[in-house]
């Protein structure tokens, strides 16, 4: 939620400090060039409960801060007098051509960051060609979310991401209306049997606000006696391999898994017919100290071995971490958090500034490394 007295968006003032002299208005300082400056004034617009829930990870957020700096640890190694012209980012992704490797991550709530939520995220997301993962926790009907993105021609892949639910009915009436409202592929999301320990969330008091709700779900059915171990209640229920089995039985979309991190589960992944893997480690909101996932993903693209496409998300936030992660060999990467931050900044308009700004910093890498194409980008351009 937005602080009740939140100033008005920079953008949206009329310029001020004009001097004529210098024949036109002052630059606006304030105004973000980079998504850690959409990330600062999203501070200071939301509700620091809300904040600490939308931006916090998992105990003492160690993986939450080792996903960021391993990108930042990564060292280029750029070519040059390389060809440049007729340059691009396009790439194939499960049969689709996509303007660039950039998708935006399932992430609940978004109505916490912004009135819009996930209409916002999603328009966004459409227009500037990025892939968008609508979470089985949105704060908004996933029938009202599908139109917006199908209907943008210059749009990327829609996804749906799908938590297994306790009863299987509920699994299957979720993955019926994903497929009706035209959702092309599940990301079933396997890191998270439970809650990691947020304990910044929970020292900020952090609750749902009234009218914010996991709107595609059936309303919670309070587990009778839940008490007792962690083993013995919820995780009675907890999703297995075989679980995958049977949902591939239910479906023809594509699945990718997300929350691969392991070699052999991405082995078991491949062998029970993920069409995808997602590296990724919940953005560090579930077991901490989790290694970062820039250091996971190689051992995942060697067992996929261009079997599967494999992405990655965690801590991306520079053009130049898009690019260390196809050098990695992850075909695509997820934004989270920016994406949260540029909503909360300036809803539909502040997600596409951020996905702008990536993917102009993105272009720059390219070109200042040598590469033509995503295609181009390899392990070379890192200096090891
Ligand atoms: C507020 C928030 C809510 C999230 N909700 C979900 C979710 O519902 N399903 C899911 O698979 N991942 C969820 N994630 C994890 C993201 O999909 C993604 O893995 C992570 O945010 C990537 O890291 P980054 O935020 O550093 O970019 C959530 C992340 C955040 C920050």
């Amino acid at each position: 939620m937005r602080r009740p007295h939140a100033p008005p968006l920079r953008g949206s003032l009329p310029p001020e400090g004009a001097d004529p002299a210098w024949g036109g208005p002052a630059p606006d300082h304030r105004a973000p060039s980079t998504l850690a400056d959409h990330e600062q004034q999203a501070r200071e617009l939301l509700d620091p409960a809300a904040w600490a829930y939308l931006c916090g990870g998992a105990a003492d957020e160690i993986t939450l801060r080792a996903n960021q700096q391993a990108w930042q640890d990564l060292r280029l190694r750029p070519r040059v007098l390389q060809p440049l012209a007729g340059g691009h980012t396009r790439l194939d992704l499960l049969g689709r051509t996509l303007a660039h490797p950039i998708l935006v991550a399932p992430m609940a709530y978004q109505r916490l960051a912004h009135p819009q939520g996930e209409r916002a995220s999603a328009l966004a997301a459409a227009v500037l060609g990025a892939g968008y993962v609508l979470s089985t926790q949105a704060s908004v009907l996933l029938e009202d979310v599908a139109p917006l993105v199908l209907g943008e021609p210059a749009r990327g892949p829609l996804w749906f991401q799908l938590y297994l639910q306790t009863e299987r009915e509920h699994t299957v009436a979720l993955v019926r209306r994903a497929e009706a409202a035209g959702f092309e592929a599940l990301v079933l999301t396997v890191d998270a049997p439970v809650q990691g320990p947020r304990d910044r969330e929970r020292r900020s008091g952090f609750v749902l606000p009234p009218g914010i709700a996991a709107v595609n779900l059936p309303p919670p059915h309070p587990g009778a006696g839940a008490r007792g171990s962690l083993f013995d209640t919820l995780l009675r229920t907890s999703p297995t391999w075989d679980d995958l089995a049977w949902l591939r039985s239910q479906t023809d979309l594509p699945i990718l898994l997300k929350g691969i991190t392991h070699p052999d589960d991405a082995r078991l992944g491949i062998e029970h017919g993920a069409a995808g893997l997602i590296v990724s480690n919940h953005g560090g909101r579930t077991l901490d100290t989790m290694t970062a996932t820039a250091a996971l993903l190689p051992e995942v693209v060697a067992v996929a071995n261009s079997k599967v496409p494999v992405l990655v998300d965690g801590g991306i936030r520079r053009g130049t971490d898009v690019f260390k992660a196809l050098a990695l060999g992850a075909t695509a990467v997820m934004l989270g958090r920016p994406v949260l931050h540029g909503l909360a900044t300036g809803g539909a308009n502040g997600v596409a500034h951020v996905l702008r700004l990536l993917i102009d910093e993105l272009e720059i890498a390219m070109a200042l490394c040598g590469c033509r194409s995503p295609e181009q980008i390899a392990e070379r351009h890192l200096h090891a």
